[in-house]
């Protein structure tokens, strides 16, 4: 798959630097990850923010089908350009981050207005009480019956024996009692209706165990991710137990992301599954020993960089290229050499801000302006670097389509 000469061809007619997306793989990740959700009876709600360009969003709704239902956002203001194209299907709108400035309420208010479908998260009394106050102030002396609806945030992170925490930081919703506070808070409030609620096994779907760097640390990881399981499980469960007693009928109960696809599929508990880097499938979901994106998916998105100078005989220059991925910083958050094979970063500069320098067996081998490809560390913060990308199959280029940088859109 990919060799270095057909990508050479390919990029041979295209500006570089220049993103690349592989149709024939991204297709087939989609049908895959969709296959997986037909086949387990859930839906699929894609992660705009690992996608971040509207035709590929656009594409995987055409391929999917009835199979993916909704998006999940990043900001209200994506949403809010989303829902402007609603022409093309964007609707049922889950703003993934909960909203806290005045701004942002105002936005969330034009989208309610609009009579758009959007869910806003919460993980708090306060949460509830500050759209309710913001709410009852744009109705005063309005008689219309407008509410936001609200998910519940759950936090999915296993903390054994309450000493460590291990997942991500952000809902304080860890308990049944906490949970029902929250529930009760929103149930009081004219202004919130409940409508979901969210469990993102960060732990597990976000924490890769068959990384190439500090591999010492694998196996302490592949237990985590083996004993969060249970715990996830578990407390998904609870909610729903909870959820049945008081005979609240939501729409969702959203889980899972690609590090975590199957798991969550297989989990009773969730109505639909997230993944937003599946369909790209980018280095960091390469460093997973049992999962989805190991088994099924190919890596179908890549950037070229062009050879601008040759400084010795086992070294070549590349243009642009530090495009490092957040998170906890490592080499993994680096763009991964893809092709040609046989190069490799230097360890003194790694990934530049304007230049990259790769040490190769020869250099006499490459001339000014041959393509380099890499992979990515993450799918999506790649895009905001490129004002678009170039979509191909088979060695022919199809299009080139703008991402929402290129659109001169910049989301938070
Ligand atoms: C709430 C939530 N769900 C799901 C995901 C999974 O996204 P991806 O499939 O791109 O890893 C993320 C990623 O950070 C997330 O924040």
């Amino acid at each position: 798959m990919h060799s270095y000469n057909s990508l050479k061809r390919l990029a041979h007619n295209v500006a570089l630097p220049a993103m690349f997306v592989d149709l024939d793989l991204f297709d087939a990740n989609v049908h895959a990850l969709a296959k997986i959700c037909r086949a387990t009876g859930k839906t699929w709600r894609p992660a705009t923010k690992s996608i971040r360009v509207p035709a590929l969003l656009k594409r995987l709704q055409k391929i999917a089908g009835e199979t993916q239902k909704g998006w999940m956002c990043f900001s209200i203001f994506e949403a809010s350009y989303l829902y402007a194209q609603n022409a093309q299907g964007f609707d049922d709108l889950l703003i993934a981050y909960p909203l806290s400035t005045e701004s942002e309420y105002e936005e969330a208010f034009k989208l309610l207005e609009k009579g758009c479908n959007f869910h806003l998260m919460i993980d708090s009394a306060a949460h509830v009480a500050n759209l309710s106050s913001f709410l009852s102030k744009k109705l005063a002396n309005d008689k219309r019956n407008l509410h936001f609806q609200v998910c519940i945030d759950v936090d999915m992170s296993w903390r054994p024996l309450g000493l460590l925490h291990l997942g991500v930081h952000r809902s304080p919703i860890r308990s049944l009692p906490k949970f029902k506070e929250v529930f009760s808070e929103a149930q009081k409030s004219d202004f919130v209706l409940l409508t979901g609620v969210m469990g993102y096994e960060a732990q597990i779907a976000g924490l890769p165990d068959h990384n190439r760097f500090n591999r010492w640390q694998n196996p302490i990881k592949a237990l985590i991710r083996l004993c969060s399981k249970k715990h996830v499980l578990r407390w998904r469960a609870e909610i729903v137990g909870f959820l049945e007693t008081y005979k609240a009928r939501l729409r969702f109960f959203n889980g899972g992301g690609t590090g975590s696809f199957e798991f969550a599929a297989h989990d009773p508990s969730l109505s639909e599954i997230t993944s937003g880097s599946g369909p790209l499938q980018s280095q960091l979901f390469d460093y997973y020993r049992e999962t989805t994106a190991q088994k099924v998916l190919r890596p179908a998105l890549f950037f070229a960089l062009p050879v601008c100078r040759i400084p010795d005989s086992k070294r070549v220059t590349l243009k642009s290229g530090g495009f490092i991925a957040s998170g906890e910083v490592g080499p993994d958050r680096s763009p991964f050499l893809y092709r040609p094979e046989v190069g490799k970063l230097t360890s003194g500069e790694g990934a530049g801000e304007v230049q990259t320098p790769v040490q190769v067996p020869d250099s006499s081998q490459y001339k000014l302006g041959d393509p380099f490809f890499f992979r990515p560390a993450k799918a999506g913060e790649i895009a905001e670097h490129f004002n678009h990308y170039v979509l191909y199959r088979d060695e022919k280029v199809e299009e080139s389509v703008p991402t929402y940088r290129g659109l001169g859109l910049n989301f938070f």
